[in-house]
């Protein structure tokens, strides 16, 4: 279901689901006038007609799956690198990763956000995905594919790429090698901030994995147990590239 102007995708789902359109329907807008971040502060801005901005509607029973936010980012990676991979882009696979919890990285910069918002009528997961915008006037560190790939993007194959691959993360009981595998900075040094944006003091140490649960795991300490954070913000260490 496309739209040409919404509030935000997420409102329009909400609306949609209301109406009967069932959990797996997409709705998607070229533009959003209040287009929502994950968190109040962070509006969601893009060009009008060039990227993708959508939200999938989700079975209810899906908002008990465990790391639900990261198997959809997840999805997002995988369907960057197939999509890189078959217009022989100049990316590598291990440019695109996903920084905990869910963004899209390629190349260390942002080129999508997932806000998952569950309640109502089930999960709706809205995704932002940069396609062919080529500048970001107000967005530090972010970029979009066409500029990451070198050449346009096909949204809608970006799309189709993207649904199946996430159909496969939610049906994947084993998700947890695969996710450690894509997550950027992985094994690296960074300092990681706990909590809600500005709140939490700063831990510093090395990305070991996530838990069960889809926590990040972070030791900060050389042969001590990792801790696991349900929340926060990853950040490069002070110095690091
Ligand atoms: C973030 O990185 O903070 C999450 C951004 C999510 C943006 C998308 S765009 C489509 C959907 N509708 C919204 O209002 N937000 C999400």
């Amino acid at each position: 279901f496309l739209v040409q102007e919404t509030s935000s995708t997420q409102d329009e789902a909400r609306r949609l689901a209301r109406e009967g359109f069932p959990p797996g329907s997409v709705v998607a807008a070229e533009r959003q006038t209040a287009g929502r971040g994950r968190f109040p502060e962070r509006r969601w801005q893009a060009e009008e007609g060039k990227n993708l901005l959508f939200t999938i509607r989700l079975d209810a029973a899906c908002a008990r799956l465990p790391a639900l936010p990261l198997r959809v980012g997840a999805a997002l990676c995988r369907a960057a690198i197939a999509q890189a991979g078959t217009i022989g882009a100049a990316v590598r696979p291990e440019d695109i990763r996903l920084k905990w919890p869910n963004d899209l990285l390629i190349r260390g910069r942002k080129a999508a956000g997932i806000l998952c918002e569950a309640g109502g009528e089930g999960v709706f997961a809205g995704i932002g995905v940069n396609c062919n915008q080529r500048s970001f006037p107000n967005g530090f560190g972010a970029t979009s594919l066409a500029l990451e790939f070198g050449v346009e993007v096909d949204r809608w194959r970006f799309l189709g790429l993207f649904l199946g691959a996430l159909k496969s993360e939610l049906e994947n009981d084993d998700w947890r090698a695969g996710i450690e595998e894509l997550l950027w900075k992985r094994g690296e040094r960074v300092t990681f901030i706990p909590g809600l944006p500005g709140r939490g003091e700063p831990v510093e140490g090395r990305i070991a994995g996530i838990d069960p649960a889809g926590s990040l795991l972070i030791a900060a300490e050389e042969g001590a147990a990792p801790l696991a954070f349900a929340a926060g913000e990853l950040r490069r260490a002070r110095g690091a590239s």
